[in-house]
């Protein structure tokens, strides 16, 4: 026993020797390396009971990929020009959480996807193109991976790196996901140079896993692989979670959407970018989350062209105050280019009559995915038809028709407020 306690430089739990690939450890268990980046980039070691290699050969093959998940391959057809709102997803039969998969919206390297399980997962699974993003719109359960357990609930962020085992065990009750891939890199932390690595969250939010649930068992454990859009099935005689401990920094971890802590503008409209908490390749990630209202500026969104993304936004709880009531919990806004958006009718009369709620009691999930991005079959299957007459206050409500005095009184208000300041300005800046 030394001394003084040290940390190791690299997060370690259980059985690891003193260094991946070295000592006399390496004759008593069997090492596996997880490592992206062609052995440069991060990794991870788990150290395994028996080879993780000793699948049975006859019980190894290629699985009939539509079959097993029937629409997380869904065809995708090009986006443009028509908003979507899709619906709440209806499972015709139960499915478990990777047999119902459901794609939405793809681009080359990002998609975004919807599960509503049902069924147990008889199987476990290993994603090998994509790193994956949970969100739990609704359920709980525990996600079992090859590093240890993690117990997930409504609101929770699950990121499963790319070929990591795992199998989810889901709570009684309903269950929905909302499930992000990321096929060309690990989703990063958004982090600006101004506002530095605790906003909107901190990397002391993740939670790793450190329980380790190591098993010793025999018998038959089918895993499920995914390689683009190609399924394969092996058999092993082990449990493959026999790991006795592992070192490295290529981990699941879980990360509470309450834990989000936004940033907020007295005097400005924060844009939507500034509630980013994951950067994909080809996609970020943002949380919408309870803040306080703008106190003088701009208070609901300003319309908009997000030129170079499809936008989506997952409405998770909460009454989504710019949407003016047309979405409910569990329903998925699609914004692609082509035209505009930005608040519905109800919201910019609240704002025009000066209705300023004190506090945004709402949480979204919004994935912008860069252009050229699809949307599937499936989710054109869930696309309500009368969502594009939803902004059709604007062509009806008086106060929004044309006028021909308006561009009279719009000069009258511009000569009227030309000296306008804010109120929560500097003392002393009268002069
Ligand atoms: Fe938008």
């Amino acid at each position: 026993m030394e001394k003084f306690e040290y940390f190791s430089g690299i997060p370690e739990v259980g059985i690891v020797p003193r260094a991946p690939h070295a000592g006399p450890l390496m004759r008593h268990v069997y090492e596996q390396e997880h490592g992206r980046g062609g052995f440069a980039g991060k990794v991870s070691h788990t150290y395994h009971l028996y080879p993780p290699t000793n699948w049975l050969p006859e019980e190894s093959r290629l699985l009939d990929g539509a079959g097993f998940a029937p629409h997380w391959e869904s065809p995708l057809r090009p986006v443009g020009g028509v908003h979507h709102a899709l619906g709440v997803l209806r499972t015709e039969a139960p499915r478990d959480v990777y047999r119902g998969m459901g794609r939405l919206i793809a681009n080359a390297t990002a998609a975004m996807n919807v599960t509503a399980p049902a069924a147990p997962m008889d199987y476990f699974f290993e994603h090998h193109s994509a790193t994956q993003v949970f969100f739990v719109h609704e359920g709980s359960g525990t996600l079992e991976t090859t590093f240890g357990p993690i117990a997930y609930r409504k609101g929770d962020f699950l990121i499963i790196p790319k070929g990591i085992t795992h199998r989810f065990e889901c709570d009684q009750g309903p269950q929905y996901y909302w499930v992000y891939e990321s096929f060309a890199g690990d989703p990063e932390k958004a982090e600006a140079v101004t506002t530095g690595q605790f906003l909107t969250h901190s990397r002391s939010d993740y939670k790793f896993p450190r329980s380790l649930d190591t098993r010793n068992e025999a018998g038959r454990f089918e895993i499920v692989s995914k390689t683009d859009g190609t399924y394969a099935r092996r058999v092993h005689p082990t449990h493959p979670f026999d790991a006795v401990g592992w070192r490295g920094s290529y981990l699941p971890y879980k990360f509470a959407v309450e834990d989000v802590r936004p940033l907020v503008a007295d005097r400005s409209h924060v844009p939507p970018s500034g509630h980013t908490v994951f950067i994909l390749p080809g996609c970020y990630i943002c949380v919408f989350t309870v803040r306080s209202a703008e106190k003088e500026g701009l208070w609901v969104p300003f319309f908009h062209n997000n030129l170079d993304y499809c936008e989506t936004l997952g409405y998770h709880v909460g009454r989504f105050f710019s949407r003016g009531g047309v979405f409910s919990e569990g329903m998925v806004s699609v914004h692609p280019v082509g035209l505009p958006h930005g608040p519905h009718p109800k919201a910019i009369a609240a704002l025009l009559d000066d209705k300023r709620p004190q506090v945004f009691e709402e949480v979204g999930i919004m994935a912008d995915f860069a252009n050229p991005a699809k949307i599937s079959d499936f989710a054109l299957g869930l696309s309500r038809p009368d969502y594009m007459a939803s902004w059709s206050g604007y062509t009806t409500e008086p106060r929004f028709l044309h006028d021909p005095g308006r561009l009279a009184k719009v000069r009258g208000e511009a000569e009227r407020l030309a000296d306008a300041r804010d109120t929560l300005r500097p003392a002393g800046s009268e002069e």
